[in-house]
């Protein structure tokens, strides 16, 4: 979908990819960029008149009614919010995969039900869905964050299948290690969020339904089309 004069919504915007995605589309001529943040304090000033911030923490049904209500009319929707709580599978609590699933799961679930009315008055639109590769095969470490996202990866096939007849294409996004908050611990090579959001806004103008924005990814993405068995066993090496 070529992204000039679109509107967009990015959940998350407040730092790390959603931030730079922000920056991205508005470089790409995005006409509107709604800026979901929990916290609108939170938000940089991204210094251009065609952002608009919305306060939106997924995980409340009553915020994200009260965002979609705020969004007049919408051409894509991008969810990118998400966190990382539970690592191993032998040490994770209840709380920390319910947490995983809270926002990666059921609040994307729930944002994408309230935005498609607003995607469906513009006769189709775009939903694209942060996953990561850890949806594709978890290493080790990544239990709960990786259930959560195989989830979310599960519920974006559906989804395509389903918003087909109303003419929504919904987009996967499989980063890889990305240099931001939620991967600090990792100690490997890490793209820059700011490359990874314009590969992804490359992806999103290219119509690509499966868009792997990364180095890393990209490797990810070969394996994971030719031997996903394999895929399992090398990042269980990891
Ligand atoms: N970094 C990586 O290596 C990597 C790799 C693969 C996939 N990803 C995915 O990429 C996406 C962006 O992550 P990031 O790397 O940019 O991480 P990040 O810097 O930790 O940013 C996470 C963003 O999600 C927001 N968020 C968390 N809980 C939320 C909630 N309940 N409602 C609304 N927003 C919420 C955060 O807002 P607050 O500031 O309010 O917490 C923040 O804006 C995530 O879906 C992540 O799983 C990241």
């Amino acid at each position: 979908m070529n992204i000039q004069g679109k509107t967009v919504f990015v959940t998350g915007a407040n730092r790390g990819i959603g931030a730079d995605l922000v920056r991205a589309l508005l470089k790409h001529g995005a006409g509107k960029v709604y800026a979901g943040a929990r916290d609108l304090q939170t938000l940089p000033d991204f210094g251009d008149s065609r952002v608009a911030a919305v306060q939106l923490d997924v995980t409340r049904p009553e915020a994200v009614s009260a965002a979609a209500l705020q969004v007049g009319e919408l051409d894509i929707l991008v969810n990118n919010a998400g966190v990382m709580n539970a690592n191993s599978l032998l040490t994770a609590t209840p709380a920390d995969l319910a947490a995983d699933m809270a926002v990666n799961y059921y609040g994307t679930v729930s944002v994408i039900q309230a935005f498609v009315p607003l995607l469906e008055k513009k006769g189709g639109g775009v939903i694209a869905n942060v996953l990561s590769v850890l949806a594709l095969a978890p290493m080790a470490q990544t239990a709960g964050y990786a259930a959560s996202k195989a989830a979310l990866h599960s519920v974006t096939q559906a989804a395509r299948a389903e918003l087909k007849p109303k003419n929504i294409n919904v987009v996967s996004i499989f980063p890889g290690p990305i240099d931001t908050e939620m991967a600090a611990g990792l100690h490997t090579e890490k793209a820059s969020p700011a490359a990874a959001a314009e590969e992804i806004v490359n992806g999103l103008a290219g119509e690509q339904e499966d868009i792997f924005p990364d180095p890393v990814s990209a490797q990810v993405a070969g394996f994971w089309g030719s031997n996903p068995k394999g895929l399992e066993h090398h990042f269980a090496t990891l």
